[in-house]
């Protein structure tokens, strides 16, 4: 009786990956994933207060950070869009179109290092960059400070958020707080972190079947860890190079961070937390159909022709990643005083 049940179970499971059987999903999966925590990390060089959250928070949403006084992080990194503007490439200052795609702002505090080539090693040195990015904000440190120095409420709060310091009120300043703010940017308790901790039943079989696939073909490979990517640099294309239409020749990548050739078209590993609300994909912007994205990657990083089903089940997998997003209240920003800088005139480019 017991061995033909047995037999019957073998019989069943046959035509399915081995991992699928339930609890060893689970555990191949646990050795590779990581939960998304219920509450921020701590951060390297900075203290995080509930003070400096609320003024990071401002910030994030302070279109004054920019020369044109209308562009704020949110315009690029909406967080009630999954973190991003879903755009092929973003839109600055005097509406140029960046070189690349916004990647989501959500869980970055979780990636190695920041950009689609990591040139920006945490969060701080990140928030400098688009601030005075011609393409983003197109604005200076210089005159960052002196609009948030004309603004009382500013001086009052960077005062509270820094205590002790002699000029608070600073451009490195300005990018810890937003620091802090965002790494309160993550989104736990998505289906997957709750299979991970231990609830079979919070996926389906099609996305089990796709979590196996995604580990057995060796997606994980390069995508594993919290955020499921974002934790190594790779080429784009190590099998197969993908046409200029994704991987535009311009654009080398890592290649222009460190200069070393072995670089060229390298890239980090996209971190696939709420991939399925950050169309389009790739740094290109490409791709606006993420399993078109995941036969993508098939071919060019695993020389693979993944089925039609294999697909969609890899798909319906990337869709469980998508977690709790961060309930942001609307932060009311202090008005413009005499002495604030105005805003630069934009021309349309
Ligand atoms: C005009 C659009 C735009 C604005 C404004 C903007 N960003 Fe970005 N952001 C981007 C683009 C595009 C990238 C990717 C650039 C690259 O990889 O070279 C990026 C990258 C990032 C990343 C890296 C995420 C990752 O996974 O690597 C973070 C974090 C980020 N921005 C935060 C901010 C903050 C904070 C502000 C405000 C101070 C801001 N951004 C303003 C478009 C924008
Ligand atoms: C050899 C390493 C490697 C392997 C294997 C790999 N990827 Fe990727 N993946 C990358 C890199 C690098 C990028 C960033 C590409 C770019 O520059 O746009 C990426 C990007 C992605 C993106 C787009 C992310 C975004 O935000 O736009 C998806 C989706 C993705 N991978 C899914 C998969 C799936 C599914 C598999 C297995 C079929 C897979 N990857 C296998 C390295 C890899």
């Amino acid at each position: 009786m017991k061995k033909a049940l047995a037999i019957a179970a073998l019989f069943t499971l046959a035509p399915i990956s081995s991992a699928l059987a339930g609890s060893d999903l689970m555990a191949q999966a646990r050795e590779t994933f990581k939960p998304i925590p219920s509450a921020p990390p701590a951060l390297s060089g900075n203290v995080v207060t509930r003070e400096r959250v609320e003024l990071g928070k401002m910030l994030f949403f302070e279109p004054r950070l920019s020369a044109s006084h209308l562009i704020s992080c949110n315009t690029c990194h909406n967080v009630g869009m999954g973190g991003d503007d879903n755009l092929e490439t973003s839109i600055g200052h005097g509406w140029a179109k960046g070189p690349r795609n916004a990647p989501t702002a959500l869980n970055a505090v979780f990636n190695v290092a920041q950009f689609w080539d990591g040139r920006a090693e945490d969060l701080k040195a990140q928030a400098k960059g688009p601030v005075q990015a011609g393409v983003e904000m197109s604005n200076t440190p210089a005159m960052v400070e002196k609009t948030l120095n004309s603004i009382p409420e500013y001086v009052e709060r960077f005062g509270k958020a820094f205590p002790g310091e002699k000029s608070p009120v600073s451009f490195d300043n300005m990018a810890k707080a937003i620091e802090s703010f965002e790494a309160t940017l993550i989104t736990p308790a998505s289906r997957f972190d709750q299979f991970l901790e231990g609830n079979a039943a919070a996926m389906t079989d099609q996305e089990k079947r796709g979590l196996a696939l995604f580990m057995d073909k060796g997606c994980s490979g390069c995508h594993s860890g919290v955020n499921v990517g974002g934790q190594d640099y790779y080429p784009f294309g190590v099998v197969e190079k993908p046409g200029a239409d994704v991987l535009p020749q311009g654009d080398k990548g890592r290649f222009a961070v460190t200069k070393t050739a072995d670089d060229a078209y390298v890239f980090r590993a996209g971190p696939l937390r709420n991939i399925a609300l950050t169309a389009p994909y790739f740094h290109s912007g490409k791709v606006w159909n993420l399993e078109q994205a995941v036969a993508i990657m098939g071919q060019s990083q695993l020389g693979e022709k993944l089925s039609d089903a294999q697909i969609k089940d890899i798909t319906a997998f990337l869709e469980t990643l998508t977690g709790e997003q961060p309930d942001v209240t609307y932060p009311i920003l202090p008005a413009s005083t005499a002495a604030t800088p105005l805003p630069v005139a934009m021309a349309t480019k």
